[in-house]
């Protein structure tokens, strides 16, 4: 495979001006909605990561498990915003915003273009434990941000920000979600030679975090830009394809050398693979049998995490 350690350290390069503030964009949208947890709240909070720290070994990459540490996320109850934004701004740049709800995505690609990351505010409550429709404070915090202290994912992360105007501009924002969701949701990644998690999705529940690695069902393939962009995929259930990764290097010296512009020229408005498919094309590290899909996943609602 490519040696991609010829590519300059992104650590040490310098972090780029923000980029203005697009006309019509509401001050609204980009103020940090604090709130306050009640002890029941922050309970949840206790319970979710207990949960979900016994499975990180052997699952979780190295560098999400350095990023937990760093970020010291278990130190008790929902951490703290503002505590968790300057560890991260020491180390890569980025910060954390607490937002309400979902926000439209041109407000989110302003967001990571400025390495600020959008967590929901608000936890799950008890009856939601296992599902949840809307991403919650655990799985933005927990999933999401100790990846932001790696230096590499934290360049990935800002370009895919800026690639996001550019997706606006082509009418080609499914494609470029298709790829977040098996990178930054999904991802898998090599580590000497066996497979391990950094995708938020799956790290933030249990259920996939052993599913992804080890289910008979669901195919590894290598990823390419090109296919992924062309992949339909599942939003609420587990998924029928992962792709892997070698290093956050590789994923970085992917998107940005192949560009954004030359992909969406070229694409069809809708997906041209199933998400089940195997392509000749594919470098396949498990071709799954998918028994899971063929039994219909879970049925309809929100998917396990
Ligand atoms: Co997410």
């Amino acid at each position: 495979m490519t040696d991609y350690s010829q590519i300059p350290d992104l650590a040490s390069s310098v972090y780029v001006a923000p980029l203005r503030k697009p006309a019509g964009l509401a001050d609204d949208w980009l103020e940090p909605a604090q709130r306050r947890y009640t002890v029941a709240e922050h309970r949840i909070w206790d319970e979710l990561y207990a949960r979900q720290i016994e499975l990180m070994p052997g699952h979780a990459c190295r560098e999400f498990m350095l990023g937990l540490e760093r970020l010291d996320l278990g130190r008790g109850g929902v951490p703290d915003f503002d505590a968790i934004s300057e560890e991260l701004r020491s180390l890569t740049g980025w910060s954390v915003v607490p937002v309400p709800m979902l926000i439209p995505d041109h407000v989110f690609y302003y967001h990571l273009a400025n390495r600020r990351f959008p967590a929901g505010n608000f936890i799950r409550t008890r009856e939601q434990f296992d599902y949840i429709q809307e991403p919650d404070v655990f799985h933005d915090v927990y999933g999401h941000v100790p990846l932001l202290t790696d230096p590499v994912y934290a360049s990935y992360m800002e370009a895919y920000g800026r690639a996001g105007w550019k997706a606006l501009k082509y009418n080609r924002l499914k494609a470029l979600s298709a790829l977040y969701w098996y990178t930054v949701e999904f991802g898998l990644i090599l580590e000497d030679d066996a497979l391990r998690i950094y995708g938020a999705g799956i790290l933030s529940g249990p259920t996939e975090t052993v599913y992804s690695l080890e289910a008979e069902s669901p195919n590894r393939i290598h990823l390419s830009v090109d296919r992924v962009m062309r992949t339909d995929y599942t939003i609420s259930d587990l998924q029928a394809t992962y792709f892997v990764i070698e290093s956050f290097r590789e994923l970085f010296h992917l998107t940005e050398q192949r560009g954004f512009e030359p992909i969406y020229e070229s694409l069809a408005p809708g997906f041209q693979y199933a998400k089940t498919a195997a392509l000749d094309t594919d470098h396949i590290y498990h071709r799954g049998t998918q028994e899971y899909e063929l039994r219909g996943g879970r049925g309809s609602g929100a998917r396990p995490v």
